[in-house]
């Protein structure tokens, strides 16, 4: 049975998207099976594709996100997803809020062993916040695939 990973930012339009592209593109290259989404815990955003300015610095790294689709966290996601990773505190904190069974999230930071305290959201910054988040998600995606490799 694969894993399954979800990853939960604010809007699922900037961070989290661009981990689930990253995530799927990281594991494929290392021949790592997975499933993997991604979502918010907030609904402004349901629907719609991620922010062009995530979708640009995908680009720069040779990966599409511009297919994907923002949704909103489900209680189910807690039954369905085995790792749940939240982007910063606060969406920890909405996460814990919600869960009633299930998987307990967990901050991405903690979890892949960044010494970053979370994800900054990137949304009222520029290209250069949104490379931050693509370097800052592309280190701790290596050492979350490490991890689950090691099982
Ligand atoms: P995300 O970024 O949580 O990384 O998708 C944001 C997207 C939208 C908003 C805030 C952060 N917003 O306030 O609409």
């Amino acid at each position: 049975m694969p894993t399954k990973v979800l990853f939960v930012c604010l809007g699922n339009i900037c961070r989290s998207p661009m981990a689930e592209g990253l995530f799927r593109h990281l594991a494929s290259q290392a021949g790592y099976s997975c499933v993997v989404d991604s979502a918010g815990t907030g609904s402004w955003h349901v629907g719609e594709a991620p922010d062009p300015r995530a979708v640009a610095c995908m680009r720069r790294f040779g990966i599409d996100i511009s297919n994907l689709r923002a949704r909103q966290v489900h209680p189910e996601d807690f039954k369905t997803f085995e790792i749940i990773l939240a982007m910063d505190a606060a969406n920890l904190k909405a996460l814990e809020a919600m869960r009633k069974e299930g998987s307990r999230p967990r901050l991405f930071t903690e979890f892949c062993q960044l010494s970053a305290p979370e994800i900054p959201d990137p949304y009222y910054g520029g290209p250069e916040d949104f490379e931050r988040v693509f370097r800052l998600l592309h280190t701790g995606l290596e050492n979350l695939i490490a991890q689950l490799h090691r099982g």
